[in-house]
Parts: C-alpha cells; sequence; structure tokens
C-alpha cells in the first residue's frame, strides 16, 4: 500500500498526474472485445443508478485525467434516490438503427448535435452541465452520431447530494443497453469513474467500496459490493441549499492536495477509517460506524479548510445544524452526520430513533438503503400472461411494457355487510401518492409464483398473511399526467379473509387503512374518484363479479 507521508510523496503524486493515460484509450480497451457500434438498440439505453453517499470519502486524485484516487473510499447507496438516463441515437430526427459504426479516432463527434434534457427542461448546449456530458459521451461516440439524453432525477444537482454519480452511473448503463456490450459491473464501474469518481460506487447497491487499486490504467480501481446487510439503517437528507456549489470537487480536491498540510495525513487517517467502518458492518455496531463516518466528514472538511486559500462549503447553517445534532446525541439519541462538497448534510441513524430524529429535524427526507429500491425486477408477460421476459420495474412503468402484477383484497363480515381493508399509498410513493386503494398490491419476482409474491407483499406492507384465492384477472393500460409513467398491467385478482382491527403495516409503504362497505365504497368512487387508485374500479368489478357482490 502507498501512503503519502510528506512533501516529496505529493510532488510524487503530481508527476503521476501528469503523466495522463487518455480516457479514450481506456474506454477502447474495454470495448475491444464488444463490438461497439454493431448493434443499436431501437427502443434506447435505459438505466436507473441509485446515488451514493460515502461514509469514507474519496478526497484527491492520483491521477486527475484518469480520476483514479489517493485512496480507496466506502459508500452506502441512497435507495430510491437517484437518476434514470435515457438515451438514442438521433441523426436529423431519425433513430440511426444496426448500422456499423466506428469509434472516431479522436472522439470528437462529426456533427456535434446532442440534445439533453434534465426532469424535462432542456439544457442549453452552451451550458457547463452539456459541455461535461458532450465531452463524456464523446468517448463512445460512434462516427456521426448525436444522441439525445434524457435524465430524470430525484437528488439536486451539484449541492453535494452526489448527482454527478448516479447521473453518470445511469448513463454508462444505458449506453451498456443501446449498444448491447453486456460488460461485467467492474467494467462499467471503470467507465463511470472517467465522469466522475464516486460515480464508480453508483454502479452498485447497498454498502460498496472504491478500491483504489496501483495500476496506472485504473484497470484495477473501481467499485466492489460489499456483502453487509443493514435493513435498519436509514439516512436522513437535512437539505441546507440547493444552491449550485461554487467550486467543483474536482477543483477543491486538486486544491487541497496542493495547498493543505492536513492533506498529508490524510491517506493514513482513510487506511484506519475504512477498517474500522468495516467492522461497524460486520457486527452492526453502529456507534462505531456513525462515529467514523462523522469524523472522517470533518477531517475531509479540516483538510480543505486549511487549503490556502481555504474551501469552505458550509453556510452558517450547516454548523446550527451539526450543533442541534451533536445537542441530540447528547440527550441520548444515536445520530451523526456526514457531509460532501457542499453545505447540506446526511445524517445517520437507525428506524428505531427515526420518529425522534425526524421530529428533531422537521421535513426530514428519510432514506432507507436496504428497502426503497426502485431496481426491483418485474415479469413481461403477453396478454395470455405467458412470460416473455423480464424487466427493471421503473423502466417498464416508462416505456409501458404489459407486465404481471396482483391486487389483494382482503374482506370481512360485519354486522351482515361485507367490508374491504382499503390502505392509503404513502406520500414518498412513486406514483399514485396518497391515493386509496385495495388492501394490497404489487409484482411477482422473476421466477415467485403468484401466490408466494402476493403473501409476501401482504406481510411486507401490511404486516399480517392470510390464504389468498384467486377470482379473476383484468388487463388495463393507463398513463400518468403527472409522472409520465404508464401501467400497463395484467393485473391477478385474489381474495382473502380477516376480522384483524390492528395492523402493523410498513410506514414507507402505507400511511393509513381503514375497513369500508362495499356498497358505500362503490359510492365514493363514483363521487370522489380522485381520491381513489386508477385500478381500485377495476379491481371491484372483478372480484365483485365473481363473488355475487354485484346488485
Ligand atoms: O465524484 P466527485 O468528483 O464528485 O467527488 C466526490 C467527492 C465527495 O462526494 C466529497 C466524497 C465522496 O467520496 O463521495
Amino acid at each position: 500500500m502507498w501512503f503519502w507521508i510528506g512533501k516529496e510523496r505529493v510532488d510524487r503524486a503530481k508527476k503521476y498526474i501528469e503523466s495522463n493515460m487518455e480516457k479514450l484509450e481506456i474506454v477502447r480497451h474495454i470495448l475491444r472485445d464488444v463490438g461497439h457500434g454493431r448493434f443499436v438498440s431501437d427502443a434506447g439505453g435505459f438505466a436507473w443508478a441509485p446515488s451514493n453517499v460515502a461514509l469514507c470519502k474519496y478526497w484527491g486524485k492520483r491521477d486527475a485525467e484518469l480520476n483514479l484516487p489517493v485512496t480507496s473510499s466506502l459508500s452506502v447507496s441512497l435507495g430510491n434516490k437517484g437518476a434514470s438516463a435515457l438515451i438514442r441515437h438521433i441523426n436529423g430526427g431519425y433513430c440511426v438503427t444496426k448500422r456499423v459504426h466506428h469509434l472516431c479516432e479522436n472522439g470528437a463527434p462529426l456533427n456535434g448535435g446532442d440534445n439533453y434534457t434534465v426532469n424535462g427542461e432542456v439544457v442549453g448546449r452552451a451550458t457547463k452541465f452539456a459541455e461535461r456530458l458532450k465531452k463524456f459521451l464523446d468517448l463512445f461516440r460512434p462516427t456521426g452520431v448525436d444522441y439525445s439524453v434524457e435524465i430524470i432525477t430525484n437528488v439536486p444537482i451539484a449541492a453535494g447530494f452526489a448527482s454527478s454519480a448516479c447521473g453518470f452511473a445511469s448513463m454508462v448503463q444505458a449506453l451498456n443497453q443501446l449498444y448491447g456490450w453486456r460488460l461485467h459491473k467492474s467494467d462499467l464501474s471503470i467507465l463511470a469513474r472517467l465522469g466522475s469518481g464516486s460515480a464508480c460506487r453508483s454502479i452498485f447497491e447497498g454498502f460498496v467500496e472504491w478500491q483504489r487499486g496501483e495500476q496506472a490504467d485504473g484497470m484495477d480501481s473501481h467499485g466492489i459490493a460489499l456483502a453487509y446487510i443493514w435493513p435498519e439503517l436509514r439516512l436522513g437528507m437535512l437539505a441546507i441549499s440547493n444552491q449550485e456549489k461554487s467550486v467543483s470537487s474536482r477543483d477543491a480536491m486538486q486544491h487541497t492536495i496542493d495547498t493543505s498540510s492536513l492533506y498529508m495525513d490524510w491517506p493514513i487517517r482513510v487506511e484506519q477509517d475504512l477498517s474500522d467502518i468495516k467492522t461497524a458492518l460486520a457486527n452492526k455496531d453502529f456507534m462505531l460506524l456513525g462515529r467514523v463516518a462523522e469524523n472522517n466528514a470533518i477531517a475531509m472538511h479540516a483538510a480543505m479548510e486549511s487549503a490556502i486559500p481555504p474551501i469552505i462549503y458550509s453556510l452558517p447553517e450547516t454548523f446550527a445544524m451539526i450543533e442541534k445534532v451533536q445537542q441530540l446525541r447528547l440527550a441520548g439519541v444515536p445520530v451523526f452526520f456526514t457531509q460532501d462538497a457542499g453545505p447540506n448534510l446526511q445524517l445517520l441513524f437507525l428506524s428505531a430513533d427515526e420518529p425522534m430524529v425526524v421530529s428533531a429535524f422537521p421535513g426530514l427526507e428519510v432514506v432507507s438503503p436496504f428497502i426503497d429500491n426502485r431496481v426491483e425486477q418485474v415479469v413481461l408477460v403477453d396478454s395470455n400472461d405467458a412470460e416473455i421476459g423480464t424487466g427493471e420495474k421503473l423502466s417498464v412503468h416508462i416505456q409501458g411494457k404489459l407486465h404481471r402484477a396482483f391486487s389483494v383484497v382482503i374482506l370481512r363480515e360485519k354486522n351482515g355487510e361485507v367490508e374491504m381493508l382499503l390502505h392509503q399509498r404513502a406520500s414518498s410513493k412513486y406514483h399514485s401518492a396518497n391515493l386509496w386503494s385495495n388492501t394490497c398490491c404489487g409484482h411477482p419476482r422473476p421466477g415467485e409464483d403468484l401466490m408466494v409474491a402476493a403473501k409476501r407483499r401482504l406481510r411486507e406492507e401490511m404486516g399480517f398473511g392470510v390464504e389468498l384465492k384467486k377470482v379473476g384477472t383484468f388487463q388495463y393500460n393507463t398513463r400518468s399526467l403527472d409522472t409520465g409513467l404508464s401501467e400497463n398491467e395484467l393485473d391477478h385478482v385474489l381474495v382473502g379473509y380477516s376480522d384483524l382491527e390492528d395492523f402493523s403495516f410498513d410506514p414507507s409503504e402505507v400511511q393509513n387503512y381503514c375497513w369500508v362497505e362495499i356498497g358505500q365504497l362503490r359510492q365514493d368512487i363514483q363521487d370522489n374518484p380522485h381520491r381513489y387508485t386508477v385500478w381500485l374500479p377495476l379491481v371491484m368489478n372483478s372480484f365483485c363479479e365473481r363473488s355475487g357482490l354485484i346488485e
């Protein structure tokens, strides 16, 4: 392992940076066997990647061209916070399909007319952001090709919530799909690193280590998924300012290396922090994890604040919030913070303390890295429910592909009337948030039996299990104007009976529940359709017809 322990080592590192291995050579090397450009998907390439927060930070490059880090780092992905990218070929408005292309000699486009949108807004070609995207896409651009890139993200851009990490990771995976490369994740991670260092960790989910590697070409410097799972872990996104940061992390890192005397100690410290964090993960020792992650962030900011002139990302509100975290901890609530290159904080705590933390920080956005997972796979079917493939859940809903789903209806008889158990969808759901619907809905995973999946979701969402019976199937296809997502589902309706009054439901899925008499429900759906999901009336028809509950 190579440590920096003195000024001469810093000089040596600068020389390393100047040796400048070209990014394009790395791309060519990775794509050498995949026939780059021979296959171009008509549907474009689509991928989603999570954002990530480093618990042990990456700060400092040993090669500024290839984004090779001085040290290894370790992060956790941010559940359903991230970005999706849809990348297509556009040339004069038509899609270039299945033609043979070759990389340009210098990686530059012939006509340079890409179109970029972020959350539906067109990104001006003259902006720094567009220039950065274009420079990255030039690495992969077959001769004469322009790209259309549509990015949708739920993290603020360039404000220290790792938007570039999920942005570049989703783009690399979308290109992998567009061109049918079928690359190994470690290669995708290397390609994402060429866009932004921390993006190499966003190719994976959960805890991820970016191993610094030893090779000058960086072929051993990529993320690896760590086999630790911690479902109780929570992260709170404490937004202090969404303003774009004044100094990029690239410039700030270099300036810290060049002028901060404290940087000398950073690699030694990281070595110890990484080892302590892994011990904490293996033993689920939250106090150790929180203490080391918090101190690591403080040390990174101390190093840049001691640069000449100093780089200070924190705002007065940042310090006020840090003080509040410490007060809460003194009051006995185990909560810690970490901070990237921006004024915002990420709080670390466990699910049991979530109510206390949220009441101390009203409006805190809470992420469950091991629960809020959007990259679940669903089963694609034809209209006879025959399986024709699988697809990533969000992409299937964006592209409107027909897939298998189920709706569970739990009934009871009370005072001679039949009642249905309804649930109100959580406010954080990716579609139909806050609306009332049947007891539980979901999608079987590839290879998972319909009944098993329905019972699993009923337990996960509503906290109980009963026998279920299939009573019908219907197909429906609607597109939400709010989210642009389509529900094109072959929906199996499963009915069960229960007398339970109280349910320990999962608050990240469900915010409320109630029993309603069937006739009353049908009337209210007619009077107030905006309160209910679009599929609820169809579910009602399906099971009411079968069970003779329709007059
Ligand atoms: O990947 P970059 O160049 O945006 O650098 C990210 C640096 C930090 O977010 C501050 C730390 C990290 O490891 O994510």
